[in-house]
């Protein structure tokens, strides 16, 4: 008699446990760490802004056409003095000297007429309309190129690639960035074994330009995953070169950037966000400080003395933003599977991409000047995050003087009454959606309004 019941209390502990331990689908998705190199960050910084991993590119003299009043805001010297920040000038592989482009052209942005490195440059202009006029350049540097083939053979590799992307990187509006659609275009156009450029596309490629809100690189050192949807794994270096899709001709290129690659992640994850400049209250920044422990940490963790982060997907149906980032990885299966068996996930230090429905809740340090916000960059200000009946549908900013509010912490901007040129931000286009993330909705003026104050200090 005893046995039996031992069996059946058994068998409901047995039937109690598997309902406890059964998933459910709203519980957000813990990201396990994954081994990351150790390098020097003076050395990485070095790389960055005069390295050679971008290694074809124009000759001096056009760069000087284009851009020959800017300054360096770097102070770089040698050969790199007195080229704007977001170039470098290296050697091609013919050894003839060419001006490259660099990661700071999307991870760098001039704020209150300081440059800060590491946050996303929310100011670049990827609309077709930006006054850069293509076939001008082409022709100016078709007769130039007939003239000298070292030049034009240095410049081979960017033009074949750029007249492929051109027309296929734009976004609709001003200040988002299309580097995932960039990355899916090269992905498909390049041999995963020899990483061999070929015009023509071996892979069904994403129709959509999906814009993206660059990320700050100070946050990366928290993180065990890289990029919005999270599905960046394993080795972060080689997710850090992969700014050389761009003009990589061989392996033999590509191993050599690899090999900077542990101090350029030292560089990235050395960096801390800037302080808010202006004085805060203190006594209303520890009141937002409990309603942001109660409402928000579960999600992005804790700061100050016992600072944590928890390093969480947020499954789509939960945070509820536009899908469309994290659908596609999805949809181009092609593009997960080129990059799983591809030269980036074989080696000493291999990388792979782990897709996933939702997002990942990002740390919040230096929120106050990551503005605009969600992965789209949709809302112009932390008050309208938290406040969705806030968020405009259409709106307006300057992109050529820093415009900030302190307060509202984000963009100075306009409403407008309907979609227009580039510089209005359309949430109703596909991509562009500002919707989700409800979670501030719930609060009273006075707690948002603590909670903002206590958000300038993370
Ligand atoms: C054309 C613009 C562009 C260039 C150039 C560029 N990036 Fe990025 N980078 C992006 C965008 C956009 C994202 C976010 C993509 C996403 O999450 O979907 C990103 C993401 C990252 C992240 C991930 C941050 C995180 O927290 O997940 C790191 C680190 C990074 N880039 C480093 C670099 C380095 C190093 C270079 C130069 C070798 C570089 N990037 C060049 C646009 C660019
Ligand atoms: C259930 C988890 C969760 C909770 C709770 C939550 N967040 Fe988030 N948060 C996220 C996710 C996921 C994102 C990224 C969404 C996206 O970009 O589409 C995000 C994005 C943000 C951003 C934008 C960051 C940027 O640079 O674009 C801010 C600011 C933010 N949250 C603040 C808060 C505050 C303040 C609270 C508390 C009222 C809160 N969140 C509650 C998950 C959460």
């Amino acid at each position: 008699m005893k046995k039996y019941v031992v069996i059946l209390m058994l068998c409901l502990l047995g039937f109690g446990f598997n309902v406890l331990v059964e998933p459910d689908p709203n519980d957000p998705v813990f990201i396990p760490p994954s081994p990351q190199r150790e390098g020097n960050p003076d050395s990485g910084y070095q790389y960055i802004v005069t390295g050679d991993y971008v290694n074809s590119g124009l000759p001096t003299f056009l760069y000087k056409l284009g851009f020959g009043r800017a300054k360096d805001l770097l102070k770089r010297d040698g050969k790199n003095a007195g080229i704007r920040h977001d170039f470098n000038v290296v050697n091609a592989p013919n050894g003839e000297e060419i001006v490259v482009p660099n990661c700071l052209q999307c991870h760098a942005q001039v704020f209150d007429d300081r440059l800060i490195i590491g946050l996303g440059n929310a100011n670049a202009d990827f609309t077709s309309a930006r006054g850069f006029d293509s076939n001008l350049l082409e022709g100016l540097l078709s007769s130039y190129m007939k003239l000298n083939k070292k030049k034009a053979e240095a410049a081979k590799e960017f033009l074949d690639v750029g007249r492929v992307i051109g027309g296929q990187i734009y976004t609709s509006v001003r200040g988002v960035n299309p580097a995932d659609r960039l990355a899916a275009i090269l992905i498909a156009h390049r041999d995963k074994n020899t990483l061999l450029w070929s015009d023509s596309s071996n892979t069904e490629l994403p129709e959509e330009v999906i814009p993206s809100d660059v990320p700050a690189w100070w946050l990366l050192k928290k993180k065990n995953a890289m990029f919005y949807s999270g599905f960046g794994r394993g080795d972060f270096g080689r997710f850090l070169m992969g700014a050389i899709l761009l003009t990589v001709n061989d392996t033999a290129h590509a191993n050599r950037v690899n090999e900077h690659m542990d101090d350029v992640l030292a560089y990235i994850k050395n960096l801390e966000p800037p302080k808010y400049p202006f004085p805060v209250d203190s006594v209303k920044a520890k009141e937002g400080k409990l309603v942001y422990e109660m409402r928000c940490s579960k999600c992005h963790g804790f700061y100050g003395d016992y600072s944590s982060y928890p390093n969480y997907l947020i499954p789509q149906q939960v945070i509820g933003t536009d899908s469309l980032l994290n659908k596609s990885n999805y949809q181009y299966s092609d593009m997960i599977e080129w990059f799983n068996t591809s030269w980036f996930s074989k080696g000493d230090n291999p990388a792979k991409l782990v897709p996933f429905d939702g997002y990942i809740a990002p740390p919040l340090d230096g929120v106050w000047i990551t503005a605009p916000y969600l992965h789209n960059g949709s809302v112009p200000t932390i008050e309208a995050l938290l406040d969705s009946k806030l968020r405009p549908v259409y709106w307006s900013r300057n992109f050529s003087k820093t415009e900030y509010d302190y307060e509202k912490l984000g963009w100075i901007y306009k409403v407008e009454e309907k979609p227009g040129p580039r510089n209005i931000y359309n949430t109703t286009l596909p991509g562009y959606g500002n919707y989700g993330h409800n979670f501030g909705d719930k609060l009273t003026e006075k707690e948002r309004s603590a909670l903002i104050e206590y958000l300038k200090t993370l």
